[in-house]
C-alpha cells in the first residue's frame, strides 16, 4: 500500500475547525465508495473508524486495517463473532449480542464517522458497552417493535429494561446547521435497525451530494502539515480494537435503562444516565 500523509483522527485532532461540508461530502463519498467496493466483494471491514481511515495530500482517502475483516455472504454466516469494531463505532445489533449480521454493522460505522467530521469530534464515548448503549439510546430513543421488529431475541436484549416511553432522536438539534437532506442521510445511518440503514450504493446516491455545496474536488483538496511531531503530543485516547479472546457483551446481568429519561423505577443504582441491576 502507498504511504498516505496522515490517518483522520490525528488529522481531525490537529484541525482548529471541522472540515468544510464540501470537503465533508468529498471524505464521506470516498469513504463510501471505499466501503461499497468491499461490500460488493462480499468482505465486512468490521473496524471502520477514524484513525483506520489514511488521507494523502491529493485529497485521496483510503481504507486501512483489515485486522478485523472478514468474508461474508447471503444469507449471511451464523455464529460470527459479536466482539468486533471499536467501541465508539460499534452498532447496537453487536452490543445486543447479535451473531448474524451483515453489512449494516459497517455502515453504523460509517455513520459516526459521518458525525464526527462534522462535529471534529467522535459522536457517542461510551466508557465500556453498557455505557455505549445508553449513549446510542439517549441520543437516538429506545427501540420498540414497531422501529425493530424482533430486536428482542437478540440474546442481551432479553433481559433488558427500557423506558416505556422515550424521547424522539436529538441528532437533528445536535447539528443545526446541516440541510435537511444531510440530517436525513445522518439518521438513516444511525438506524438502531439494521434493516432501515442504507447500504453503501444508496449513501452514494444520496441527493445530500447533489445539493450546494457540492463536494470538493479532490485536487481542490487543501493539504496539511504532516502528522510527524504533532502526533505524540496531541494524541487522544481512544479505545483500542477488541482483541482476538477477549471477553465481551454485556454478560448476564439485567441491564436497566428504564430510568435513562429521568423517570421509571428509583430503585436502582444510578450512573450517568444508566443504572445496572446484577442478576
Ligand atoms: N499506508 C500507510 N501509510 C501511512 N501510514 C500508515 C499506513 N498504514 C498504516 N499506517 C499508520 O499506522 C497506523 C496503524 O495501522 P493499522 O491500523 O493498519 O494497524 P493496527 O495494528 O490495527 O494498529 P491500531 O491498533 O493502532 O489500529 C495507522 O493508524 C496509520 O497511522
Ligand atoms: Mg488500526
Amino acid at each position: 500500500m502507498d504511504f498516505l500523509e496522515h490517518d483522520l483522527k490525528t488529522l481531525l485532532s490537529t484541525l482548529p475547525e471541522p472540515f468544510l461540508p464540501s470537503e465533508t461530502k468529498t471524505l464521506l463519498l470516498q469513504i463510501t465508495s471505499a466501503t461499497h467496493f468491499l461490500h460488493s466483494h462480499w468482505i465486512l471491514h468490521r473496524d471502520l473508524k477514524t484513525s483506520n481511515l489514511l488521507l494523502n495530500n491529493r485529497g485521496q482517502i483510503k481504507i486501512a486495517d483489515f485486522g478485523m475483516a472478514r468474508y461474508y455472504g447471503d444469507p449471511p454466516p451464523p455464529n460470527l463473532t459479536t466482539l468486533v469494531t471499536t467501541l465508539w463505532y460499534r452498532a447496537p445489533e453487536l452490543l445486543l449480542g447479535a451473531k448474524t449480521y451483515g453489512a449494516e454493522i459497517d455502515m453504523w460505522s460509517i455513520g459516526c464517522i459521518f458525525a464526527e467530521l462534522l462535529a471534529n469530534s467522535p459522536l457517542l464515548q461510551g466508557a465500556n458497552e453498557v455505557s455505549q448503549l445508553s449513549k446510542i439510546f439517549s441520543l437516538l430513543g429506545v427501540p420498540t417493535n414497531q422501529t425493530w421488529p424482533g430486536f428482542r431475541s437478540l440474546p442481551h436484549a432479553r433481559t433488558l429494561k427500557l423506558p416505556a416511553h422515550s424521547p424522539p432522536s436529538s441528532l437533528r438539534t445536535k447539528f443545526p446547521f446541516l440541510t435537511t437532506h444531510g440530517a436525513a442521510l445522518l439518521t438513516s445511518l444511525l438506524s438502531l435497525n439494521p434493516a432501515s440503514r442504507p447500504d453503501a450504493a444508496a449513501v452514494l446516491a444520496h441527493p445530500y451530494f447533489k445539493e450546494d455545496p457540492r463536494p470538493k474536488r479532490e485536487e481542490m483538496f487543501p493539504t496539511f502539515p504532516s502528522k510527524a511531531g504533532l502526533e505524540k503530543k496531541r494524541r487522544v485516547r481512544t479505545p483500542d480494537a477488541p482483541k482476538r479472546g477477549e471477553e465481551g457483551g454485556l454478560g448476564n446481568e439485567i441491564v436497566d435503562f428504564s430510568g435513562l429519561f429521568g423517570e421509571g423505577s428509583g430503585s436502582v443504582e444510578g450512573g450517568a444516565g444508566f443504572a445496572l441491576k446484577m442478576g
